[in-house]
């Protein structure tokens, strides 16, 4: 066998996923997961796992304690371990030099260091977390600087390509795996030994090499793509609602031409999530950094469009409600950044409800599987002068949708989730204030029924008139 024993080090929503799907296609293969989080780790031995994503439950209760297991034995599971994927945060900084904008290393650069003072055998050390074109040599740097024992290394660059909310999916069934490595006859080797585990379910034609450099910025660069695709469309439905266009029909009609493609033109509140910003940011600070101005002010301006998105749909639902939202209830049906996922990181519902709360508005909010104390926590920082006291007394988190709706002003839908379609909107007319006003920020509600039963209704990239409607929502999609 060519790798037998697996370490992971960091257990969050990209380093356990992937884990499960490996140790899942490759039995013979021994796969530990660590973590430094000893409540983490505890949640990944539970029945609860730590975070929610559609068939995770089942792979993790199939492979775990057979080849699958979460540790914090972190010393141990290096020792064993031919080859180590590094799957710690990278988040945006906060402070210092490329605060708000460069991604804090900290986090790899010490596992890195831990590696280094572990090892007693050659190791392939495989960066799957998001990092900065040429962070491999950073690595490598330290880990040379720092050995104990004469060990070899080979660091290879696996960017994760998962999505929140289908990563069982996108693991089992990737576009793609990249891997890029040094062109040098050691690095041909650790990339085969990698690219030799993904073959037990990935088609061989489907794994594509490179050079470390390429598949850093590849990831970047594919994030990038993607949010910007959303943040064109979300431009434009700016642009649908003072002429009357509709974003959808555009959206269609655009994508329907094979070049362009019709997935992620959705306009939406905005995106969300650990990667889009983040990324963007990184890429824009190594333009800055590389004297190429241009470069970073033209992907600058999709997060800046991604800004004024989220702060046009807050804005819109004051001025409708006749510019006071002060001591009105409103209701906030979703929370997470997309359906299908727990995760908060940059929801545009934080930006809403932070908006609605500074005019003085209460807020009901439900989510199915955000908990509470994590939306306390989001809406509380980073408000220096509030603390979570504050938050909780304008701010009712309910576990059903009918008792967070119950006597509101408004609903203002923020993620997507399945659930939100089936609701009786009848009943829940009945139990709202009047006017009921309802701000779909996701697109997903029957808009003419809606109105049919007295709501008010704004959505994103079209404007509604009673009874109105468009030609696409008369015909069967
Ligand atoms: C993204 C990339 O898709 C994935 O390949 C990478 O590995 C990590 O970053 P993720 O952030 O988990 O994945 O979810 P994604 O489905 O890309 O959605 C990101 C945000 O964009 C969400 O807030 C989503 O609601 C929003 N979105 C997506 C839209 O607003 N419109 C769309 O058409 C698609
Ligand atoms: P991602 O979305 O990139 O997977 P998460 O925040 O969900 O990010 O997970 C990263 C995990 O890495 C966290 O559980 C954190 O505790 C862990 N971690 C960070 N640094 C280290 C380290 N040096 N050793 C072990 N675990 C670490």
């Amino acid at each position: 066998m060519v790798i037998s024993n697996v370490c992971c080090i960091g257990a969050g929503y990209v380093g356990g996923p992937t884990c499960s799907v490996i140790a899942l296609k490759c039995p013979n293969i021994k796969v530990t997961v660590v973590d430094k989080s000893a409540d983490r780790i505890a949640q990944w031995n539970s029945d609860k796992l730590p975070i929610y994503e559609p068939g995770l439950d089942e792979v993790v209760k199939k492979c775990r304690n057979v080849n699958l297991f979460f540790s914090t034995d972190i010393e141990q599971a290096i020792k064993e371990s031919d080859l180590i994927f590094i799957s710690v945060n990278t988040p945006t900084k906060t402070f210092g030099n490329g605060k708000g904008r460069a991604a804090d290393l900290k986090y790899v650069e010490s596992a890195a260091r831990m590696i280094a003072e572990i090892a007693q055998s050659n190791k392939i050390v495989v960066e799957k977390s998001t990092v900065p074109v040429k962070a491999a040599e950073s690595i490598m740097q330290i880990l040379k600087a720092n050995q104990k024992h004469n060990v070899r290394y080979d660091i290879l660059s696996n960017p994760e390509f998962l999505a929140e909310g289908t990563a069982i999916n996108d693991l089992l069934y990737a576009d793609r795996i990249l891997i890029g490595g040094e062109d040098t006859t050691d690095g041909h080797k650790a990339v085969e030994k990698l690219g030799w585990i993904y073959q037990h379910w990935i088609p061989k034609e489907n794994i594509i090499t490179t050079n470390t450099w390429s598949s850093e910025l590849s990831k970047l660069a594919a994030n990038a793509f993607l949010a910007q695709r959303i943040s064109s469309i979300n431009s434009l439905s700016a642009v649908c609602e003072s002429t009357g266009a509709d974003v959808s029909e555009v959206a269609k009609a655009i994508g329907l031409d094979s070049r362009i493609g019709s997935k992620f033109l959705q306009a939406s509140v905005g995106f969300g999530g650990s990667c889009f910003q983040k990324d963007i940011l990184n890429l824009v600070y190594i333009c800055e950094g590389l004297n190429l101005p241009e470069v970073a002010a033209y992907w600058q301006q999709v997060i800046d469009m991604n800004e004024y998105q989220k702060t046009r749909f807050s804005q819109n639902i004051i001025e409708c409600l006749f510019n006071t939202v002060s001591d009105k209830r409103i209701s906030i049906l979703g929370f997470a950044f997309k359906k299908n996922t727990g995760d908060t990181r940059e929801t545009p519902a934080i930006t809403v409800c932070k908006t609605l709360l500074e005019e003085g508005a209460q807020l009901d909010i439900y989510d199915p599987k955000v908990e509470p104390e994590q939306i306390i926590d989001d809406l509380t920082h980073p408000f220096v002068t509030e603390s979570p006291e504050c938050v909780k007394k304008s701010v009712q988190i309910h576990n059903d949708p009918y008792s967070a709706v119950q006597g509101t002003h408004a609903i203002v839908v923020c993620t997507e989730w399945d659930e939100f379609v089936d609701l009786d909107f009848n009943r829940i007319y009945q139990s709202m204030m009047k006017p009921s006003y309802i701000f779909d920020g996701r697109k997903i509600l029957d808009h003419v029924k809606l109105e049919n039963i007295g709501f008010h209704v704004q959505t994103i990239g079209k404007r509604l008139q009673k009874n109105g409607g468009s030609f696409w929502d008369k015909i069967p999609q």
